[in-house]
């Protein structure tokens, strides 16, 4: 007798599950997916123990006969897909037929169906892929079901389980991304003792963004929209005398971008705040999150990442979905032209919006790990690795109090209070400050604080128990629009300097508030957008040096130098080898002298030391050009302590109003604080 069997049926969809069920957030995922596909308006998630003891979600959508949910139940059972042709052109989030059998047979279920048709709904209970029983039953239109013990009889799954909290999380995070993309929609989440979400249907993506997390991520946020005509969509055309005339004309339809993105100032460790959805599927991939990052490319520092929130659209043949068992990730068909426009898309909007960094934000600006629109410790998508497996891998801080501490968290950053609790004083005053407490008392040291408390741990998400916030979140969603839309750096060009805080840092009045720019940074950012634009038309303007200036390298830095000789030839450099060790830098772009040239070259050579290969390919070759350019711009722009008198700092603040990113340094240092008109009234009470 031969040694191959076929599997029965139980075995294989028990193995199919480890594709598709791995936690109850998978789970969770592929319910919520259904019910979106049934058309549900309303869609409610209960879960207890984390959803390790039950999961329930009740749709409103179009329900299933009898004979569809007891086939619903087989493997390959669909109603989205009929032939392979379908395959090239999704528009369901399922599609495989195998999401119900697979947690079927790890759990046991409870479907109730009804169509609103037929005269009386069905029930249907399945445990471990066995159906025990199917029957009539008087429910409303719509579908819920409920899976109760999951992993009940495969125990060795069960041990991966996280704690309750981690998984709690996994859900609630999972719920929230797709409560974002379907603003349109009632969303509700709640476990034993919380609602965790309620989100009722709202007209814009803004709004629900205020709705789940407030008015503080909401104005951290930017919206982004473009729009793109595809030349062709998925397969090309067949020439004309073979179409068929009977067959309408495929239109090659559009490229649709929308989304939020944030403002410089905010800066993550991790890629944990990138969302992408295309066709609004939550989707994780690469080229994505690279066009992204190229985008903030000398906005943020190349360590950090912004918080994205980006929503594709585009015609279904031109994504193929069908790439990944748990369909978190997909293929397009025109690659570096959808790379291109998202990339293209942000860096636009970043330029025309021009966000003023605020001084009061700017305090806490350091990197977190933490996604913002998360609660903290949450993995974006099951499936993909976990923040556990990500942290070492991206620099993240270790998720701490993961499996203390996440019980009771819900999506709501704590509503700022006036910050009247006492204040660790001495410890926010910088050393040498002059604050004499004897002399002044304790209270007048708030006089040195920023006017509203600083985000710390208080005003993480996991502090508030219910996400509802109160207010009409249309107006509120408005209110925070035109405020952003009022503090751009725009108004740079109208600004009128009232001096100089140690020489250091220019202090200018506009019609939006005080604003204070650190004159290195913006000098420095001015020369940098100057020297890549005189490069890219070969016009850097040189200097010869009177004497040859000698530039001393480590051995192994010779070689690399010879490497970017070519580049920075083009860049105003005229540099021979002298010597084994030593350059002769006879030639240089103007107003690099000195010790600065010596810094500056040594600097690109030792920051190029780590680029392998022979030569550069054209990404590396721009990536090398800026690199130069930031290291040119740093080294000549004017130095902090240098006293400009006001015919020079109008100068200053008019070329930096026109560069396209005024709001950061090449290395994604903020150029200028605003103090807003309502931060200074705030802090003064006057509100
Ligand atoms: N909430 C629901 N409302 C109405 N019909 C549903 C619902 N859930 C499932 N169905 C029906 O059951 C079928 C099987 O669902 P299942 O999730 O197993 O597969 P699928 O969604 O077609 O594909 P995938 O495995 O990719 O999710 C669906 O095609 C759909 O017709
Ligand atoms: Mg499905």
């Amino acid at each position: 007798m031969g040694r191959i069997r076929i599997l029965p049926d139980q075995v294989a969809n028990q193995i199919a599950a480890g594709e598709v069920v791995d936690r109850p957030a998978s789970v969770v995922k592929e319910l919520l997916e259904n019910a979106l596909d049934a058309g549900s308006n309303r869609i409610k998630v209960e879960v207890e123990a984390g959803g390790r003891k039950l999961i329930r979600i009740a749709d409103d959508g179009c329900g299933m006969n009898r004979d569809d949910a007891l086939l619903a139940f087989e493997r390959h059972a669909t109603s989205k897909l009929r032939t392979a042709e379908d395959l090239l052109a999704i528009a369901t989030l399922g599609f495989r037929g195998e999401a119900l059998p697979s947690i079927a047979s790890v759990a046991r279920v409870t479907l109730e169906t009804a169509t609103g048709e037929e005269s009386a709904g069905t029930r249907i209970e399945i445990a471990g892929g066995k159906i025990l029983r199917a029957e009539d039953a008087a429910v409303p239109r719509g579908t819920t079901i409920a899976v109760a013990d999951l992993f009940f009889n495969t125990p060795a799954r069960r041990k991966f389980l996280r704690a309750e909290s981690t998984e709690l999380a996994h859900v609630t995070a999972l719920v929230t991304h797709y409560a974002r993309a379907h603003p349109e929609k009632h969303f509700e989440l709640v476990s034993a003792t919380h609602t965790l979400l309620s989100a009722p249907p709202v007209g814009r993506t803004a709004e629900r963004i205020y709705q789940i997390f407030g008015r503080d991520t909401l104005a951290q946020l930017l919206p982004v929209a473009a729009e793109s005509p595809l030349e062709h969509a998925g397969l090309p055309e067949p020439p004309p005398w073979k179409r068929d005339q009977s067959e309408p004309r495929r239109e090659p339809g559009a490229l649709r971008l929308s989304g939020f993105y944030s403002k410089p100032e905010l800066q993550k460790l991790n890629r944990n705040s990138i969302y992408i959805f295309v066709n609004k599927r939550l989707i994780r991939d690469r080229l994505l999150l690279h066009a992204i990052t190229e985008a903030y490319r000398n906005v943020i520092p190349p360590t950090s990442y912004p918080v994205v929130l980006l929503f594709l659209e585009m015609p279904a043949a031109e994504v193929d979905v069908n790439v990944h068992p748990a369909k978190t990730e997909v293929r397009f068909r025109q690659q570096t032209l959808i790379h291109d426009f998202v990339r293209d898309s942000l860096r636009t909007a970043l330029v025309k919006a021009r966000p003023a960094a605020s001084f009061v934000a700017a305090l806490d600006a350091s990197p977190q790990a933490s996604p913002s629109l998360m609660p903290p410790a949450t993995s974006p998508l099951p499936g993909a690795p976990g923040p556990e497996a990500r942290v070492g891998s991206e620099g993240g801080e270790p998720l701490t109090g993961l499996d203390a501490g996440t019980e009771s968290f819900a999506l709501t950053m704590k509503p700022l209070t006036p910050a009247l609790e006492k204040l660790p004083f001495d410890a926010a005053l910088p050393n040498g400050s002059g604050f004499d407490h004897k002399i002044w008392g304790e209270g007048a040291a708030a006089l040195l604080l920023p006017p509203v408390p600083l985000a710390g741990p208080d005003c993480s998400p996991n502090h508030a128990d219910s996400v509802t916030l109160s207010g009409n979140p249309a107006a509120e969603a408005a209110r925070v629009e035109a405020e952003q839309a009022a503090t751009t750096l725009n108004h740079l060009r109208s600004l009128k300097p009232i001096g100089q805080l140690r020489d250091s840092f220019i202090l200018a009045s506009g019609e939006d508030g005080l604003w204070i720019v650190d004159q290195h940074v913006a000098h420095e950012r001015v020369l940098f957008e100057k020297i890549l634009r005189d490069r890219s038309v070969e016009q850097v303007q040189r200097q010869k040096l009177l004497m040859p200036l000698l530039v001393e390298l480590k051995p192994a830095h010779m070689v690399v130098f010879a490497r970017i000789s070519g580049e920075l030839e083009r860049n105003g450099f005229e540099v021979e080898p002298f010597g084994p060790q030593t350059l002769a830098v006879k030639a240089a772009p103007v107003g690099l002298e000195g010790s600065a040239l010596e810094r500056m070259l040594a600097e690109v050579v030792d920051q190029c030391a780590a680029d392998s290969g022979e030569t550069y390919s054209n990404e590396g070759l721009k990536e090398l050009r800026q690199r130069i350019a930031a290291s040119i711009a740093c080294h000549s722009a004017i130095k902090v302590n240098t006293p400009l008198d006001p015919v020079r700092m109008e100068w200053l603040l008019l070329e930096l109003a026109k560069t396209s990113h005024p709001t950061s340094c090449p290395h994604g240092r903020p150029i200028a604080l605003l103090y807003s008109w309502r931060e200074i009234h705030r802090a003064f009470h006057r509100t």
